[in-house]
């Protein structure tokens, strides 16, 4: 059976096609992945402009949804399902997505299937590495979102830990904003942090201490990890940016400096993402990490979960960088695995800017 899956939740229009392999070790096989990044529109603006988005999402999704179809050598007869992300994400943009979904699905008379956009990252994994070893500790680390979840069976996400503030990419975002680097910052970061210096700023680690009498729920469920780990595990990141902001504020910053900051400033997010995922996979007795989101793509991110898993003997899993920003691909993939639980959507199914996992 061939799906099809449409992904329209920020600045990328995505469609692809997913084939199921009857293997159940790795259940998926990836026909074609179509995204039409939005980036140069956003970038002018220093960041997404929801309007603008929703707009251009309206003039790519036939041509990019066509080309999906045509790379993977299938017309829409032979599609047996149509899977898209329903939320989170722009209301406009998604809406864009659910529409023509629901058009194709409700036009061939075939199922359509809803999908969160956090199940398609971790869902991405197995994508390209098929099922990975259970129990698996996965976190989703992106522009909008960074959280950790416990996979005790494939399909079903436990909350472990999540960003008390800001997301890491949002992070690196507006820390590029502040040193001029433009949009996304991601990825200029990540380059240039090659060429600084990583210990030149002492910015500090982020820690949940919570000296504070209003202390947040953990996020993990109760019983799940001890009491002194179930809230430290959880992330944060508006504080480091300010340290950038304090830094940087009022200065003209030579080359040398703009890269010593952006080294600095990576060392720290992927030193405390990578902390508290591995603390956290540990107490959960996980067999597996797993990293996805469009901060997966970070190359430092991937050197050192690479060696730390080496070094404890855990298995670390990250998709390639096709797979780890946003695409829909692995909307296909998540789907795949919702159509075949028995999921499907109603033809009043509407788009969420919200939603729970
Ligand atoms: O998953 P994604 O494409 O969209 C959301 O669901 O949010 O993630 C986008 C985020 C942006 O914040 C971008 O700056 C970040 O991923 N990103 C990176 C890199 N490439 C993209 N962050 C760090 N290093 C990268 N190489
Ligand atoms: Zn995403």
């Amino acid at each position: 059976m061939h799906l099809l899956a449409i992904e329209t939740s920020c600045d990328e229009t995505a469609a692809a096609v997913i084939a199921e392999t009857g293997d159940p070790q790795k259940p998926w096989r990836l026909e074609s992945n179509i995204v039409a990044s939005q980036a140069a529109i956003h970038r002018e603006w220093g960041g997404v402009v929801p309007e603008l988005a929703s707009r251009q999402h309206l003039r790519d999704i036939c041509g990019v949804v066509e080309q999906a179809l045509e790379t993977a050598g299938v017309t829409l007869d032979r599609i047996g399902a149509v899977a898209v992300t329903q939320g989170p994400g722009l209301v406009g943009s998604l809406l864009v997505g659910v529409s023509f979904a629901k058009s194709i699905a409700w036009t061939r008379g075939i199922p359509l299937v809803p999908v969160h956009h956090l199940a398609g990252h971790i869902e991405s994994l197995v994508l390209q590495h098929g099922e990975l070893p259970l129990p698996a500790a996965v976190l989703v680390v992106s522009g909008g979102h960074t959280s950790l979840y416990l996979v005790r069976e494939p399909g079903r996400y436990e909350p472990i830990a999540r960003t008390r503030d800001d997301a890491a990419g949002e992070a690196y975002d507006k820390v590029a904003k502040l040193l001029g680097l433009g949009y996304p910052g991601g990825p200029v970061i990540d380059r240039l942090a090659k060429e600084g210096n990583g210990r030149a700023y002492a910015f500090p680690m982020p820690r949940m201490t919570h000296a504070d009498r209003n202390q947040p729920k953990a996020t993990a469920p109760e019983g799940l990890l001890p009491p002194k780990i179930e809230r430290s595990v959880d992330f944060s990141f508006s504080g480091l940016k300010t340290a950038v902001l304090r830094e940087v504020r009022g200065r003209q910053l030579t080359p040398k400096e703009v890269a010593d900051i952006s080294a600095s400033f990576q060392r720290v997010v992927v030193g405390s993402l990578l902390d508290r995922t591995f603390e956290a996979a540990r107490w959960l007795g996980a067999r597996s990490v797993g990293i996805a989101g469009g901060v997966s793509a970070n190359s430092r991110l991937r050197l050192e979960a690479e060696a730390r898993g080496a070094k404890l003997n855990l298995p670390v899993f990250i998709p390639p960088i096709a797979l780890s920003t946003d695409n829909a691909a692995m909307i296909g993939a998540a789907g795949l695995r919702r159509l075949r639980a028995g999921v499907t959507a109603d033809w009043d199914l509407n788009a969420m800017a919200s939603l729970p996992l």
